[in-house]
C-alpha cells in the first residue's frame, strides 16, 4: 500500500511573508529535504487565505497552523509528521 502524501504549504502572502514565513521556507526545506531525504512531503507555497490576523501560517495536510515562528516550527513537524532536524 503506497505511503499516505504529505503536503506541507506555506503562506507567501505578503503578510505572512513579511511576520516570518520567508525564514520558515528555509527551515522546513532544510528539515525536510537535506535531513529527512527519505521522507516524501510536498512542499509549496499558497496565496493568502484571509488569516493574516493570525499568521505567519502553514498548512500541513489541510490542517492550518497559525502563529507559526522560527522557534516552534521545528517542534510542529515534529509533531506533526514526526520528522525532525538531524
Ligand atoms: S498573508 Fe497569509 S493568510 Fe493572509
Amino acid at each position: 500500500m503506497p505511503a499516505e502524501k504529505t503536503v506541507i504549504e506555506i503562506c507567501l502572502g505578503s503578510s505572512c511573508f513579511s511576520r516570518g514565513n520567508k525564514d520558515i521556507v528555509k527551515i522546513v526545506q532544510d528539515i525536510v529535504a537535506k535531513q529527512n531525504p527519505g521522507v516524501r512531503i510536498t512542499l509549496r507555497g499558497t496565496r493568502c487565505t484571509g488569516h493574516c490576523s493570525n499568521g505567519p501560517n502553514i498548512v500541513i495536510n489541510g490542517k492550518i497552523i497559525e502563529g507559526v515562528s522560527i522557534s516552534d516550527i521545528e517542534e510542529i513537524l515534529s509533531r506533526e509528521l514526526g520528522i525532525k532536524r538531524i
